[in-house]
């Protein structure tokens, strides 16, 4: 995918992300995914006193999509987009956990998040994450 096919999926983030209850960290997070059959779905992150215990923008995209779509769901695509509370853009790349859920739900997907200087980055799931771990089975 090229940066401009983000265009939708990217609007769709930046507003999920004003949806975001995040209290303690202060980073509104949006994600936005387009799957194989062509729909779209969003995630915001939701916050809990419990700190390590958040949960993020782009795994509830994926579970919006897995329970939209069923087990066959494939990630196309998905952009991601992080703010401050005064609505700011930060550089916010995919966290570890979501690459990998980002690499098993679409070996073949293109990511989009923004990089250093509000740049737009699009890289691809073996880009985002090299070396993906698959649980080896018998
Ligand atoms: N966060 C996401 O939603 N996605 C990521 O990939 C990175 C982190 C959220 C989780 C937490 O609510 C806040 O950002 C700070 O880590």
């Amino acid at each position: 995918m090229q940066p401009a096919d983000f265009d939708v999926l990217r609007e769709q983030a930046a507003a999920s992300g004003r949806q975001a209850y995040a209290p303690y960290s202060g980073l509104h997070v949006g994600a936005a995914l387009r799957s194989a059959s062509g729909h779209v779905y969003c995630g915001c992150n939701v916050e809990n006193g419990a700190l390590p215990m958040n949960s993020c923008a782009e795994r509830g995209a994926i579970a919006a999509a897995v329970l939209a779509e069923g087990p066959t769901f494939r990630l196309s695509a998905i952009a991601v987009v992080a703010t401050t509370a005064d609505g700011s853009v930060q550089a916010v790349s995919p966290c570890g956990a979501c690459r990998q859920l980002i690499a098993e739900s679409g070996p073949e997907a293109s990511i989009g998040f923004f990089g250093a200087n509000e740049q737009w980055v699009v890289v691809s799931a073996a880009e985002l994450l090299p070396y993906a771990f698959v649980l080896p089975r018998g």
